[in-house]
């Protein structure tokens, strides 16, 4: 009986350490919710005329390979930018790293008048160790209209041309006036 009571005190306690010991949940989880961009602070007072090179490469990575002669390649197009709460610090200052769980989000519009998205490009910071060369940031392509994922990880040819904002981690802060 007393082996049956220190065996269950065992049990207990370790159950008890696990318990203690789990990581809080990851702030990196927060849900994305681009249906409601009204819940994120947005960045820009107006649509941002997006830089020509990012029309054509700031997208999906399977139309990169389209040939940019195409019309379907709009000469010009627009952006608004918004950022969770953790991440306006940063973004306003251009100073320090985000902390973990930081959301930016661009949505691409047609035109300056465009109600609508029609893309969505998302950069959220994980936890560190994710890709620790490259500032740990989870690249997301979502589609506008459908709101389907098109792309997500540690996408190398997003990676490849925001690698050159490494000063402010990555983020572009292109359409920040006084910067
Ligand atoms: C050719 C360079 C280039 C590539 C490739 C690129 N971006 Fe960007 N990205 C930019 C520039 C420049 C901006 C500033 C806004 C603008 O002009 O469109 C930007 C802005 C952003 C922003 C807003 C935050 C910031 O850094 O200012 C996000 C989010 C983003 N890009 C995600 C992506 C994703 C996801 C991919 C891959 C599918 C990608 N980008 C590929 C150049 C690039």
């Amino acid at each position: 009986m007393k082996t049956a009571i220190s065996v269950l005190a065992v049990v207990v306690a370790l159950i008890g350490i696990r318990l203690y010991a789990s990581p809080p949940i990851r702030p990196s989880l927060e849900p994305l919710q681009l249906r409601r961009l009204d819940r994120y602070v947005r960045i820009t007072d107006r649509p941002f005329e997006m830089q020509d090179s990012t029309i054509t490469f700031c997208r999906p990575p399977e139309e990169i390979a389209l040939n940019p002669h195409d019309p379907a390649f709009p000469e010009t197009a627009f952006c608004h930018v918004y950022v969770n709460e953790i991440a306006k610090n940063p973004m306003l200052t251009g100073k320090g790293i985000y902390p973990e769980g930081s959301l930016v989000i661009k949505s691409k519009l047609a035109a300056a008048d465009s109600q609508k998205p029609e893309l969505f490009t998302v950069m959220q910071k994980m936890a560190n160790g994710y890709d620790t060369e490259r500032g740990n940031w989870k690249y997301t392509v979502v589609d506008g209209t459908s709101y389907r994922q098109l792309a997500s990880g540690r996408i190398d040819s997003c990676i490849q041309c925001h690698e050159q904002y490494k000063e402010t981690d990555y983020i572009t802060r292109e359409y920040i006036a006084e910067k």
